[in-house]
């Protein structure tokens, strides 16, 4: 069993669960997921490792309450167990000194952007990050991004803090008028296929994380399947992290989608 020892609500929906999680804080690195269990019939639940703290032995899980699960998820509180976190999976992210490195993230897209960044930042790169979201109060961990970059750009869609509009065009404009080595995009698909669009004009190398639906998390039931670069490739296994610009983004939308009747009807009983 792993205890949450804290939670904090960050934003509207939004809970961070630090978890004591020994084995899994030793090894983690950024780019680790964990899948978690709240109970015996409960649905297996993917979720990046936000941050670790490997002196205090604890994971830190950022959950957005957007489904049956993730509500029961979010309304853990301290004290509370959850019976597996299994991890970490997935292939770390290679953490190099590359130069001038763009981080745009949207939505919770932050919570795995986040860690990256900070390696990044601790491996001598200059970080400019973009986050975005709906409103000012859903937008996450704009301190902790603070942070760690040379310059933090803001967007939210209703113009309440930042830019009005997208992380996207606030990634143009920062293209235009910087050298830039590489772009890291996290967020909804459809934020990073427009990231890897404006990305592609500039020739800049671009890594996506992407959040394919996802049932072992072990490379074997093929639920994560992602066409990168015209081949099959597992997320859990072979990811999280792509080239952007390789990967099949209609594809994974299409898929994405494929469960939503059923996440309604779970939705539905959980309100009875
Ligand atoms: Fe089953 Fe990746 S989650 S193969």
């Amino acid at each position: 069993m792993f205890e949450i020892i804290e939670k904090k609500a960050l934003a509207s929906e939004i809970v961070s669960l630090i978890v004591e999680a020994p084995l899994i804080a030793a090894k983690a690195e950024p780019g680790h997921f964990v899948v978690v269990r709240v109970s015996e019939t409960g649905e297996r639940i993917p979720l990046t490792i936000a941050d670790y703290n490997r002196d205090r032995e604890t994971i830190e899980l950022i959950i957005q309450a957007v489904g049956y699960s993730t509500i029961q998820l979010s309304k853990l509180e301290e004290g509370d167990q959850l019976l597996d976190v299994l991890g970490p999976l997935g292939e770390p992210v290679e953490i190099e000194k590359l130069g001038r490195v763009v981080c745009v993230a949207g939505g919770i897209g932050v919570a795995p952007i986040y860690p990256k960044a900070k390696e990044l930042k601790e491996a001598g790169n200059e970080i400019i990050s973009i986050i975005g979201a709906q409103t000012e109060e859903k937008l996450i961990m704009q301190d902790r991004m603070e942070s760690i970059s040379e310059e933090l750009y803001l967007a939210t869609d209703d113009g309440s803090i930042g830019h009005e509009g997208f992380v996207t065009e606030v990634l143009e404009s920062v293209l235009e008028e910087n050298e830039v080595d590489e772009v890291i995009a996290i967020g909804p698909v459809v934020m990073m296929k427009a990231a890897c669009e404006v990305t592609a004009d500039y020739g800049i190398d671009t890594v996506v994380s992407l959040n394919p639906i996802m049932v072992d998390g072990t490379g074997m039931c093929g639920g994560c399947r992602v066409t990168v670069g015209g081949e099959n490739r597992f997320a859990c296994v072979d990811g999280p992290a792509f080239d952007g610009h390789k990967v099949d983004f209609v594809e994974l939308m299409r898929r994405q989608d494929h469960y939503h009747p059923q996440e309604e009807k779970a939705m539905h009983r959980c309100k009875l």
